[in-house]
């Protein structure tokens, strides 16, 4: 247990503000970069407890990596099939995206037993929905009672085949796609509503095939995979929490450059501009690994209540911790329904979130699967935020105690580095003027 962190009103929010680089992008160019032929240079890569666990797990599977400091990888890639299985296990720690790429990565080495294991909160996740799909294409995959550890047994050939995801999740059509690397036919994962699509764009700057269109993503087994060089955009998911914060805060006017806009990223931007939020994009690029990026100007707004339905919520799967804080102080009731992923992510986080907000005075209930928020149009009480090491819970509570009469103590902030350690001095610079 840390110490705990009273983070105390503040004014507002300005200046240009750096976020680390994407984590979902940041694993898949270690995981991918593993993968292909010959070295791959990643720059921005996002340092954390989360990506840290990819790096050391591509590295117990044989891959070199130096590490330049800074963002800076050079990832030397031993190919399709070229992994090693460890002696142990590999520790994903508290990556979901580790465990569930990873399975599907190593069912298609050409041989070996790959056993994954993680954290607590990583045994109680749901494995079965990437065991079952990887099993149908005829891997050999044994979960725990349906969580992992996850024994996976190489060798057994991989057929194409074509699979409806029952939830939306890019964890589990990843996991698909890069088992279908090496399947003896195509592979298509059917949406039922697109999620975030890195593992693909990340694949087709590869040189594989990979179509996408009408809910249908196609992967064709490439013969091999080459890639110079990816640029990580900055995570939209981590400067989430500074963009609802300057929008929240009278006066606060911050940039944030390079951020990720990728689609299935981007439902936080929709929702705020609906709620009366102040956020210009300008500078749109494309990476050269193809990833949508832009520059981010936000400004303090009013904000009045919104109505989230089932169809956004893969959109805005990582944001709806610090939604439903902007939703406690905005005008008017908000509805979010069709979040029943909340429950299985870093912790059950439709009760997370609604116990961390009351603890500081929101009024916010969990309905169904989702939650009705009545929003009071003024900064919160304050409190104190168990964060049930969920790292967006921590920085939730941070975000609440700027917003706050009373400040707010965050009674365990260390789990916020399992995606941004610079979060807490990024805060603190940014409202360095007090109120
Ligand atoms: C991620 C996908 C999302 C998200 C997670 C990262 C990814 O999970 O919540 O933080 O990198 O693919 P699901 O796709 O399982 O919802």
């Amino acid at each position: 247990m840390s110490t705990p962190w009273l983070v105390e009103p503040a004014g507002p929010l300005v200046g240009e503000l750096a976020v680390n680089g994407d984590k979902s992008v940041s694993h898949r160019s270690l995981l991918i970069g593993a993968l292909c032929d010959g070295p791959v240079e990643v720059v921005g890569w996002g340092d954390s407890a989360d990506t840290r666990a990819t790096l050391e797990a591509v590295r117990a599977l044989g891959v070199t990596v130096d590490d330049h400091g800074a963002g800076r990888l050079t990832v030397h890639g031993v190919g399709l099939t070229g992994l090693r299985p460890p002696v142990g296990s590999i520790d994903v720690r508290n990556a979901g995206t580790l465990m569930r790429l990873l399975s599907g990565i190593v069912a298609m080495q050409p041989s070996g037993v790959f056993t994954l294991d993680g954290d607590e909160s990583i045994r109680r996740r749901p494995m079965e929905r990437v065991a079952a799909p990887l099993r149908a294409m005829g891997a050999e995959i044994e979960t725990t009672a349906g969580c992992p550890p996850v024994v996976v047994t190489a060798g057994t050939p991989l057929h194409g085949i074509e699979h409806v995801l029952e939830v939306a999740s890019a964890q589990v059509k990843s996991a698909i796609l890069l088992a279908g690397l090496r399947a003896d036919g195509p592979t298509t994962v059917i949406e039922p509503t697109a999620t975030r699509d890195h593992t693909e764009r990340l694949l087709r700057a590869a040189g594989a095939t990979v179509h996408s269109a009408g809910g249908r993503v196609t992967l064709v087994p490439p013969a091999r995979l080459q890639l110079a060089r990816i640029e990580v955009p900055g995570d939209i998911s981590s400067a989430a929490f500074p963009i609802v914060a300057a929008t929240l805060i009278p006066q606060s006017r911050i940039f944030l450059r390079g951020i990720g806009i990728g689609a299935g990223r981007t439902g936080l931007l929709d929702v705020l501009e609906r709620m009366g939020g102040r956020i210009a994009l300008f500078n749109r690029r494309l990476t050269d690994a193809g990833e949508p990026v832009a520059d981010l100007e936000v400004a303090h707004a009013e904000l009045s209540a919104t109505s989230i339905g089932p169809d956004e919520i893969a959109g805005l799967v990582d944001e709806l911790p610090i939604i439903a804080l902007a939703a406690c102080v905005a005008r008017g009731r908000t509805r979010v329904r069709g979040a029943g992923e909340l429950r299985v992510k870093e912790s059950d986080r439709l009760e997370s979130v609604r116990d961390a907000l009351h603890g500081v005075g929101g009024h916010i209930e969990v309905r169904g699967d989702g939650w009705l928020i009545r929003g009071v149009p003024s900064r919160l009480r304050g409190g104190t935020v168990d964060p049930r090491g969920d790292h967006r819970i921590a920085m939730l509570g941070a975000v609440a105690g700027l917003y706050s009469e009373q400040g707010v103590t965050v009674t365990d902030p260390t789990a916020i580095d399992v995606s941004f350690p610079g979060f807490r001095a990024l805060m603190q610079a940014a409202t360095a003027v007090r109120r």
